[in-house]
């Protein structure tokens, strides 16, 4: 229903928001940033770890389970949101992560010294989405509880690349406003075909090629993401220079964005930029210029508290330590670079990255033996960081700063949740990687396949194909025909359970 409350200040609530995992978001990945910037990073063990605007709580379930030494703690102020994450939190007996119902405002305001000093406070897609008020609030939080030492990672839609979507926010906004007895996904709905309807009349703004993007975007983005960000009356996207404004209130530093691609900038700019950006000294004023060169839509920033650059032999023993995870398995040939921002062709040998695949099909290595491999011995740090980079980027390998010891059990734990919510649901699609201390996204097949084989114990390849249809044909909107369910269930059973039980995502003896 289209009701409103005072708590949502102008933030959609009647639609629960997607429940995504964020690799990027993780502490081994946020501290290879940190890493490759120079600067020490927090704790891998025994740290405390504080979402603001937890949502569904996914992302926060996973770490706890990817890192039981760890405290977790999310606070949203949708009860909607914190009863979903409780619930699978429960179902996976997560002990070391909690939620919290509570605004910005009311934590800062009433409970702060409930809470203890956080080593790592994370904040995704809500900074543009609420108001400057709320942003403050946010702030405020970041300056009273971050350790020194900690790191901050804030991301936001940026003015860059989301310009176009202003007025179209605005159109879905006011026309939604028209119609408030309608919940936000009937809204959506009709702002959707109001568009298509005006673009099919001609009207000059929906056919800038520009729209394009929008257009892909209304239709690969779920309805529930539509609905948080185009009905809310306080979304509005921001430059970079507006946040790092904001921060200055947080006693923090900007070191970088939570992508080692954008470090390597010849990976993603033209010759022609780069000389542009050549001797510029200005940190903010190369990232303002390289919004402008990429059309950055979306960014993720990291921020430190009085944090330390390493010494270069700590730093290069450091980054020999990391363990490099193959999270699927790829055949060579099929392997392809995702080209990062620009449409620039990632200058990179690939033959060099398939030979690396080849190695990491088998065996997972650290920097410093993939430094010994044939191929990789004349190569300097820099440049296999490069390969790195690119390979983290086309989502292919995740990297491991410090291996955890216990934490397949509460990874198992929380996979089978996601496989059981399958029968009937859609809404969690990604299973822990405890050997990599990551998530990977997994079709609905391959989910019910986990179901079938863990919580269900079947054995033989029938009653496995059996117990997919039968629920695939309770679904709605799945196209597949028995055939193709059966071939999706043969690959994933001769493929993929096979690598999940290498990386500790499946254990069949529990
Ligand atoms: C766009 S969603 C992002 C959720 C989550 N970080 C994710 O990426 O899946 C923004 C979240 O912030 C929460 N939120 C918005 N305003 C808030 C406020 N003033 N206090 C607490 N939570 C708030 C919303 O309920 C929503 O769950």
């Amino acid at each position: 229903m289209g009701l409103s409350c005072e708590w949502m200040d102008g933030y959609v609530f009647d639609v629960p928001y997607i429940a995504d995992f964020f690799f990027y978001q993780t502490p081994d990945f946020l501290n290879f940033c940190l890493l490759l910037n120079g600067f020490e990073h927090p704790p891998l063990k025994n740290f405390k770890f504080l979402e603001l605007g937890s949502g569904m709580g996914f992302n926060l379930n996973c770490m706890a389970a990817l890192y039981p030494n760890g405290e977790f703690y999310g606070i949203d102020f949708n009860p909607e949101h914190i009863c979903f994450s409780n619930r699978i939190k429960d179902d996976a007996d997560l002990k070391n992560v909690s939620f919290y119902e509570l605004s910005f405002e009311e934590f800062l305001k009433e409970r702060k010294e409930e809470f203890p000093k956080f080593d790592y406070i994370i904040s995704h897609g809500v900074f543009s989405f609420v108001s400057d008020e709320n942003k403050n609030f946010i702030v405020e939080i970041i300056k009273n509880k971050l350790k020194q030492g900690g790191v901050c990672y804030i991301s936001y839609n940026d003015m860059c690349g989301c310009f176009f979507s202003v007025p179209i926010q605005r159109l879905l906004l006011d026309y939604s406003k028209l119609f408030p007895d309608l919940g936000s996904l009937a809204k959506i709905n009709m702002g959707k075909n109001l568009i298509k309807k005006m673009k099919d009349a001609g009207c000059m703004y929906f056919n800038l090629p520009i729209m394009e993007r929008l257009f892909k975007k209304f239709e690969i983005d779920r309805l529930n993401y539509l609905a948080h960000e185009y009905l809310n009356e306080t979304w509005n996207p921001l430059f970079f220079t507006d946040v790092l404004s904001f921060m200055k209130g947080a006693k923090v530093k900007y070191v970088c964005q939570a992508d080692p691609i954008w470090y390597f900038e010849d990976l993603f700019l033209t010759d022609k930029q780069l000389d542009f950006l050549k001797g510029r000294r200005s940190i903010v004023l190369k990232e303002i210029i390289k919004d402008y060169m990429v059309g950055m839509a979306f960014r993720k920033d990291l921020y430190i508290k009085g944090g330390q650059p390493l010494a270069k032999g700590e730093l290069i023993e450091k980054i020999k330590n990391i363990k490099v995870v193959l999270r699927s398995p790829i055949r060579q040939e099929k392997f392809k670079v995702s080209p990062p921002y620009g449409n620039k062709n990632i200058n990179i040998d690939t033959e060099l990255i398939k030979k690396l695949i080849e190695v990491l099909n088998d065996n997972s290595c650290t920097i410093g033996e993939m430094m010994a491999l044939s191929g990789f011995q004349s190569m300097e740090l820099p440049n296999i960081l490069r390969v790195i980079a690119v390979l983290l980027h086309s989502r292919v390998i995740d990297v491991v700063l410090e291996a955890e010891d216990h934490n397949m059990e509460s990874c198992v734990r929380l996979n089978k949740i996601v496989a059981k919510e399958a029968r009937f649901k859609n809404s969690l699609k990604f299973f822990c990687i405890p050997e990599s201390k990551s998530g990977i996204f997994v079709d609905i097949i391959k989910r019910l396949v986990y179901d079938a084989l863990v919580n269900e114990g079947l054995k033989d390849m029938d009653s496995i194909i059996s117990y997919v249809i039968k629920y695939t044909d309770e679904r709605e909107g799945v196209v597949l025909t028995k055939e193709e369910i059966e071939r999706e269930v043969s690959k994933c059973i001769e493929e993929d359970v096979v690598q999940w039980e290498r990386l500790g995502i499946i254990d069949i003896k529990l």
